[in-house]
């Protein structure tokens, strides 16, 4: 035993003395409590979010991966080195059954801009390491900030390499924006299956994340870096909107749907490195960005002309909203501010126009709420807001737009940029398709993939660039990542660059 881990047993306590035997099954010694893993987020200047959530058999329905029903004590720890030499922040937490056994900490009194290790410790054994770090001190830019922008994770429809290849790019910030899991059961062609039907119940959504922790690449992406997450459609229900239920199969009176809402939104704070059950937010770091992370779904108006792709008039309605009154206000706000060099909207659907030929667009994205867009574009444009970069998932193809101030003329201002990444593995191996859709009708397009992977975005003080990381296949383990298409957009002079 050396000093270190005699430190640490010490630390452990009264909970290290004696290890708990959770169940009445034929184990020997104690079960290994971390198989969902660890995850950090949120970074602040001096703080940190850090996660993990007991379960010593994931896949049990009833949510409670095989815990005893009473709180469990659990240490945790920061050191500034992976092997635990300098311990800088350290404490006890209950896991509480009521939680289903996920613990948030936020770790305080951090420095500034700096790279940190955690792990926890319950029924005498040790969790693996996350590495985690904490925004640049207010006034300063910090180094070139790396991130990885992902979306759609979709467990049945491919292995999570994408996953295993961020962790491995030891990324700065890694950004979710939207279905991380899946609510429906058994898609066609899938190459590996959710337990348990479509999710439902509080036991439902639990035991679907607590699956999709079992993938080992997913687990490594968490522990390799903080992540910024929020949810999107299918972490409830496929397009559904605010109060208004989308178009799963279950029959459920509206008792039943809103109490599946909660469910679903619970579930997901319960599982996910975040301060707080309140989703949009600002992060700031330093005066390199701002992020802005959205919710585009818990506040929207239904989708016009019963959703889907359409052509339709209401869509132009001006008073539309997809974020709600009091969400626009604070981003409008927070806009104003002018505090990073690059302000990122992390959200979720589809932002700038994208239409086909006869003028038909998605009605679950920014195209079915135009007077929204329109408002906020004209928003940062009369806040003198100098570099907006939209970020987004949900469509399962990566692409690079120029935001314009009037996408029905090609020779309008272009006033912003949006990236949008691939999914993960959701539609399964994707295409090496690369022609932008309806070129005619979006010439703002510059760039388009169906390819699985994610967006390398690092931001710099004068300009970012945005590599989009490429899988050939999703349906076997292991697939090489490369980049095939790579921009950059100078910090005042908005406009993609292909380089
Ligand atoms: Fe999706």
């Amino acid at each position: 035993m050396t000093r270190i881990d005699r430190r640490y047993f010490i630390l452990g306590g009264a909970a290290a003395a004696g290890s708990l035997v959770l169940s009445s099954s034929a184990t020997a010694g104690p079960l290994n409590p971390f198989r969902l893993g660890v995850a950090s987020g949120d970074p602040a200047p001096t703080s940190v979010v850090l996660w993990t959530r007991l379960a010593v058999r994931p896949l049990n329905a009833d949510g409670h991966g095989g815990m005893p029903r009473k709180p469990i004590a659990v240490q945790w720890q920061v050191a500034t080195t992976a092997r635990f030499s300098r311990i800088v922040a350290s404490g006890t937490v209950n896991a509480r059954w009521a939680d289903a056994h996920s613990v948030h900490v936020i770790a305080r009194g951090l420095q500034p801009g700096a790279v940190y290790y955690y792990r926890f410790r319950a029924f005498g054994q040790i969790s693996p390491v996350g590495r985690t770090r904490t925004a640049p001190a207010a006034g300063t830019f910090g180094p070139d900030l790396r991130i990885a922008v992902a979306s759609c994770a979709n467990y049945e429809n491919g292995y999570y390499t994408a996953y295993r290849r961020i962790a491995e790019e030891n990324p700065g910030l890694v950004l979710f924006l939207g279905d991380y899991i899946y609510e429906e059961s058994g898609s066609p062609g899938r190459v590996r299956s959710h337990a348990g039907g479509e999710t439902v119940t509080l036991a439902d959504y639990r035991r679907r994340y607590a699956q999709y922790r079992t993938d080992p690449d997913l687990r490594a992406a968490h522990a390799a870096a903080p992540w910024l997450v929020v949810p999107d459609d299918h972490e409830v229900e496929n397009n559904y909107a605010k109060l208004v239920r989308g178009n799963s199969r279950p029959a459920l009176t509206t008792a039943q749907w809103r109490a599946r809402r909660a469910a679903a939104y619970r579930a997901y704070y319960e599982n996910m490195p975040l301060r707080s059950a309140s989703f949009y937010r600002r992060v700031g770091w330093g005066r390199l960005a701002t992020f802005h992370m959205l919710d585009t779904r818990q506040f929207r108006d239904d989708q016009p002309c019963g959703d889907y792709w359409k052509v339709c008039a209401a869509a132009d309605a001006p008073n539309r909203t997809i974020t709600g009154a009091a969400q626009e206000k604070w981003l409008l706000d927070g806009l104003a501010r002018h505090y990073g060099t690059w302000d990122v909207l992390g959200q979720q659907v589809f932002f700038a126009r994208y239409a086909d030929e006869t003028g038909a667009a998605n009605m679950d994205a920014w195209d079915g709420y135009r007077g929204a867009r329109d408002r906020l574009q004209r928003g940062w444009l009369q806040r003198g807001v100098r570099n907006p970069l939209v970020l987004t998932g949900d469509v399962h193809a990566a692409l690079a737009n120029d935001l314009k101030l009037d996408y029905r003329d090609p020779g309008s201002a272009t006033i912003g940029t949006e990236l949008i990444c691939t999914s993960v593995s959701s539609n399964g191996d994707g295409t090496a398709l690369r022609e932008v859709p309806w070129p005619g009708v979006n010439p703002h397009i510059r760039h388009y993939s169906e390819r699985r992977g994610y967006t390398m975005v690092t931001i710099g003080q004068d300009r970012i660039r945005a590599d989009f990381r490429v899988l050939p296949r999703v349906s076997r383990p292991g697939a090489p990542v490369s980049t095939n298409a790579s921009f950059v957009v100078e910090a005042g002079r908005p406009g993609l660059h292909r380089v």
